[in-house]
């Protein structure tokens, strides 16, 4: 068999499983630090942050890709005429822009832009979530995102799911029910109490809530969706991530475009400087997690698929409840430990002996 593709002599397949457990609980605290450790009216532009998200991976997705056609090209050129005569500089990294735009703007880019329409809003409504809920809840409640991919890949990639992993999908869905008792009940006890958590003032989880189940659905979607495009097709995965980064371009600069159309007004300063106002250390931390994040789960769904991306975020749940007990004075109750190890659960139950998903389809079935 063809060997794994890998980096440093590790498959990519199980770096970028890894690297996306890790960076998923590192997000979740760093974003929701950024959003709650000032007060609302000083916190920085949430629509500014998803558009530096998108530029960032789509430059360096370009930067690959540019690096990546250089030794195709070589290899084509080879194999069309053995002798090449060499070329002055220029005119080589000028052949390679050529082909490289002819490799994003195919005719069939136009797919990439339902995913990335779809990313925006989850974007956008990943940091409606982290404003309103608990770092821990958010990720537990996020866990939906495996029922919605589930229920996508039945309708999208005519998967077919196990007695066991349709089970595992109810406990899933009873476990963030319990999760989320749990937060109403604290959100009620720390309105009750002096000692009230330095979150919890402006925090409203049902607006949270809502917000997850929003992001749940658009995930499930677009990531079923960038699977089949990704399959079906010969393309080169970072060109299909810099064509994904074009098409998001215009729905995220929409959302700041509103913003800035009132701030500049108000505060009377100019564009720019509205843009990245209160936009700290935090907030770019916050953006550079999430380029990461992007770049390895495109790197996930390509190397595993939407199904394993579950499993490793699920593992993210641990980490991220531990750092919130220690940085966030976060209480574990009995409720709460129950309703995550029921999520936990579930997710293993889902990936034992999981089905395989079948991607090499043709283009009418799905079109
Ligand atoms: O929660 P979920 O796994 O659906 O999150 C996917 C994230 O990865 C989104 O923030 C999306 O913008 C990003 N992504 C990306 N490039 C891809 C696929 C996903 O940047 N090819």
């Amino acid at each position: 068999p063809p060997a794994l593709p890998s980096l440093w002599g590790i498959p990519l397949k199980y770096l970028s499983l890894v690297t996306l457990a890790v960076q998923n609980s590192a997000l979740t605290i760093v974003m929701h630090y950024s959003r709650v450790s000032t007060p609302p009216s000083r916190t920085y532009s949430a629509a500014t942050a998803v558009l530096m998200n998108e530029i960032l991976k789509g430059t360096i997705s370009l930067a690959i890709a540019f690096l990546r056609i250089d030794s195709s090209l070589v290899a084509y050129e080879n194999a069309q005429a053995p002798y090449v005569p060499p070329r002055p500089f220029t005119g080589r990294v000028l052949r390679r822009l050529r082909r490289l735009s002819r490799e994003v703007f195919s005719q069939d880019c136009w797919k990439l832009s339902i995913p990335a329409i779809l990313y925006v809003i989850q974007n956008n409504l990943q940091y409606v979530a982290a404003s309103n809920l608990e770092a821990a809840t958010f990720q537990v409640t996020y866990q939906m995102k495996i029922l919605t991919t589930a229920a996508f890949s039945v309708i999208l990639l005519r998967k077919k799911l196990s007695t066991s992993q349709w089970l595992s999908l109810l406990f899933l869905a009873i476990g963030v029910g319990i999760v989320q008792i749990q937060a109403g009940i604290d959100k009620a006890a720390s309105e009750g109490s002096a000692a009230a958590s330095l979150e919890s003032p402006s925090m409203n989880p049902m607006k949270g809530f809502i917000a997850v189940v929003a992001a749940c659905f658009t995930s499930g979607l677009a990531g079923v969706y960038f699977e089949m495009v990704l399959k079906n097709s010969q393309a080169d995965l970072w060109v299909r991530n810099i064509q994904l980064s074009l098409f998001s371009l215009l729905p995220a600069l929409g959302p700041v475009m509103f913003n800035q159309h009132a701030n500049t007004s108000q505060a009377g300063g100019s564009f720019i400087s509205a843009l990245f106002e209160n936009f700290g250390a935090w907030a770019w931390a916050t953006v550079l997690v999430q380029v990461l994040g992007g770049l390895v789960t495109a790197m996930v769904i390509k190397y595993s698929d939407n199904i394993l991306k579950g499993f490793a975020t699920s593992l993210s749940i641990v980490m991220s409840f531990l750092a919130s007990v220690a940085l966030f004075d976060f209480k574990m109750t009995i409720t709460f430990v129950l309703g995550s190890a029921v999520v936990l659960i579930a997710t293993w139950l889902y990936n034992q002996n999981p089905t395989r998903v079948n991607v090499m389809m043709s283009r009418e079935s799905w079109m």
